[in-house]
């Protein structure tokens, strides 16, 4: 596989766009193809089988693009799809998402973290063995955010509809005692303003793109496949109508973007 080929992406809709957007950020020079499964959107309500077999097709896809690397950017079909996606292609780095338990444990002052994830994700058996790996010492509390997620494939980040919406979620981990908040989802750090707006300056956010894109430098360094450029323009794929994530772009990418058509 050739180090200048792209790196594919794909996340359940346009969240995994926050990742993609870290992923820019480091590797300036990667080539970026990016899937949004936005026509079975959200997956946190979905069967584990049904977010399997959407991976394995979203993943095959992007290796017929030619892609040298895949992402997984979407914590749901991570927990549902990652280790299919690794049988299947052993030569192909995948690098998944998880809740950043470790570093909320390390960083709450009270004892007590708060998780905001889909239901597909609490409910899984890869998040109960993360809190047996690195939650022993702190109380964890979490929080299903059913809806959430359409509102951010709308681009509707700041109505009064979403925070009220976001305020319902978050007033019990408060009341709780939380004073370090996971955004266990993609879609969720493009709320993050909102969210800041509605709980005390003390409370702390952490989200995983960030050490998602340094987890994709390390694996691509280690098959010797960082590309040293120039990096092509970003193709977008929807399997929803295309014209409705287009709409979204500027606010969830920063810029206008084509985006294609993905059918199935
Ligand atoms: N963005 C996804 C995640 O990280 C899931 C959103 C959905 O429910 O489709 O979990």
């Amino acid at each position: 596989m050739a180090s200048n080929a792209p790196i594919g992406v794909f996340d359940s809709g346009v969240g995994g766009l926050s990742v993609l957007r870290e992923i820019r950020a480091l590797l300036p020079h990667e080539s970026l193809l990016y899937v949004a499964d936005s026509g079975h959107v959200p997956y946190g309500e979905k069967s584990p089988e049904f977010i399997r077999e959407r991976c394995g097709f979203l993943a095959e896809f992007l290796l017929k693009q030619g892609a040298k690397a895949l992402v997984v950017a979407c914590n749901t079909a991570t927990v549902a799809g990652v280790a299919q996606l690794r049988e299947l292609y052993p030569q192909v780095p995948v690098v998944g998402m998880e809740p950043a338990v470790k570093p909320a444990a390390a960083a709450t002052r009270s004892g007590v973290v708060g998780v905001l994830a889909t239901t597909g994700t609490l409910k899984s058996a890869k998040f109960a063995a993360l809190l047996d790996r690195f939650a022993h010492d702190v109380r964890v509390v979490t929080q299903p955010c059913p809806g959430l997620v359409e509102r951010i494939e709308a681009g509707d980040l700041s109505s009064a509809a979403t925070r009220d919406l976001l305020q319902g979620f978050v007033a019990p981990l408060l009341a709780e005692g939380c004073d370090t908040l996971i955004l266990g989802c993609t879609h969720y750090p493009f709320i993050k303003p909102l969210l800041s707006s509605l709980v005390p300056p003390s409370i702390q956010l952490i989200d995983t793109g960030a050490a998602v894109a340094r987890q994709v430098q390390r694996l691509l360094a280690a098959g010797d496949l960082l590309s040293s450029g120039p990096a092509a323009a970003t193709a977008f794929w929807s399997s929803a109508a295309p014209l409705n994530m287009q709409a979204v772009m500027p606010a969830l990418w920063g810029q206008t973007a084509p985006v294609k058509a993905l059918l199935r």
